[in-house]
């Protein structure tokens, strides 16, 4: 498959470069350190038009395509996955879960503040015993009248703290299963809906993940999406694009680690050479480049597909199952071309193995993405 980059790709490339140099770099390595959330950052990510890169412009996006998105996403990525992340779940799941499947007044009142980054999305399908068995929700919610009742907590949730607008997966009838989950958008502020635990994480220590409590929680019936039912179905389909903007999270931090122990190889001295000299130093960097090249033309080819409307489910999952192993790879070698250097946090490398655990993980733990590709392969 060809990609051929317009003007505008790379203008959108070399735009969010600059902004990884100039605005997430200084401080990336400070944040980590102390669990900040990249408050002033996002909101630059708003205005340059990061946080809703392909919502149409006619509700306040940047009406782009999804090659433009991971472009984007990996430049930020490269340089810190903790904003890479709260970028993914706004754009992929949050505003594109709502304009794909939302009413024309969910679009309207939630979709320019989202995408101007004035508001900032979560997506709340996890729980203690519903992760990758996603289907088994135990949060409910019961008609009353115009509103439904919600209780329950959500775990892992990413931006949860920090988020306006909560797309919230419950159950609407245990009976049904799978079929008995409804989707909702709450809004913070909703009375009987509260911030529980914060997470204390291994990586993208800046982002914010967290448990979300829902007690007699009353939900507006206008504020579900789609049909009583639907929740499952549309959870799956806004992760399959959530899986791209993943995947491309992966890819930053390995090229970030690639970039990091080439420069690191042309500095360090060992033995009268500087170590790039060595064979050894050049065959793992040949590895590393090799994989995050065939890494990115998976995530391409996903977001290509998704851009022709064409089927991309099982390609986003083979983009995400790659693209998250080379990042746990490529930053492993990271730190072992640095040496005990890689170890300590006075180089970024560490961070970037750190980052990266999560990408196996989150939307769909590899062992997931195997069971996507071997079903879309057996059907
Ligand atoms: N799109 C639309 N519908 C889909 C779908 C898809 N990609 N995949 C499955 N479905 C449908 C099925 O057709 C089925 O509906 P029908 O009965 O009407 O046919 C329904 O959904 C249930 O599917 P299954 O019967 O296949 O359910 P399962 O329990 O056997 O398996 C699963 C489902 C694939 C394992 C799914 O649960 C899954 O993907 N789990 C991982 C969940 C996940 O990715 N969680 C991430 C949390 S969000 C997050 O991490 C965000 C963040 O903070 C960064």
């Amino acid at each position: 498959m060809n990609f051929e980059f317009n003007e505008t790709h790379l203008m959108i490339k070399e735009t969010a470069r600059q902004f990884a140099e100039d605005e997430l770099a200084p401080s990336a390595d400070t944040r980590d350190e102390k669990e900040e959330f990249p408050y002033e950052q996002v909101k630059k990510m708003g205005e340059l038009g990061f946080m809703g890169m392909m919502v149409s412009e006619q509700y306040g996006g940047a009406g782009l395509d999804t090659l433009s998105y991971v472009l984007a996403m990996e430049e930020i990525s490269k340089v810190d996955a903790s904003a890479g992340v709260i970028m993914s779940v706004n754009n992929s799941l949050v505003c594109w879960g709502i304009e794909a499947y939302g009413t024309e007044e969910q679009k309207q009142k939630y979709l320019p503040d989202l995408a101007s980054g004035k508001k900032l999305g979560a997506f709340a399908l996890s729980e203690p015993e519903a992760g990758s068995d996603a289907t088994n929700q135990r949060t409910t919610a019961k008609k009353d009248g115009d509103f439904y009742v919600l209780n329950g907590t959500k775990n892992f949730i990413t931006n949860g703290s920090q988020a306006d607008i909560v797309l919230v997966m419950a159950s609407t009838d245990r009976s049904k299963g799978a079929k008995g989950v409804s989707a909702f958008i709450v809004e913070k502020g909703t009375p009987g809906f509260s911030v529980a635990k914060k997470e204390k994480k291994l990586g993208i220590r800046s982002s914010d993940t967290v448990s979300l409590a829902f007690q007699d929680c009353r939900v507006p019936k206008e504020n579900r999406i789609g049909e009583e039912g639907f929740g499952i179905k549309f959870a799956l389909k806004t992760l399959d694009g959530g899986r791209i903007g993943i995947a491309t999270q992966a890819l930053g931090i390995a090229q970030g680690s690639l970039e990091a122990a080439v420069k690191y190889s042309k500095e360090r001295k060992a033995f009268d050479h500087t170590i790039s000299d060595f064979q050894i130093i050049q065959f793992k960097l040949a590895d590393m480049a090799t994989n995050i090249e065939a890494a990115r033309s998976l995530i391409l080819y996903a977001a290509s597909l998704k851009d022709r409307k064409e089927p991309y489910a099982a390609a986003a999952a083979m983009a995400k199952l790659f693209a998250s192993r080379i990042a746990v790879q490529s930053a492993l070698e990271a730190i072992q071309i640095h040496g005990g250097y890689g170890y300590v946090r006075e180089y970024k490398v560490e961070r970037f193995l750190r980052d990266a655990k999560i990408t196996e993980i989150y939307e769909g733990t590899s062992e997931i993405q195997k069971l996507v590709i071997g079903r879309a392969l057996l059907q």
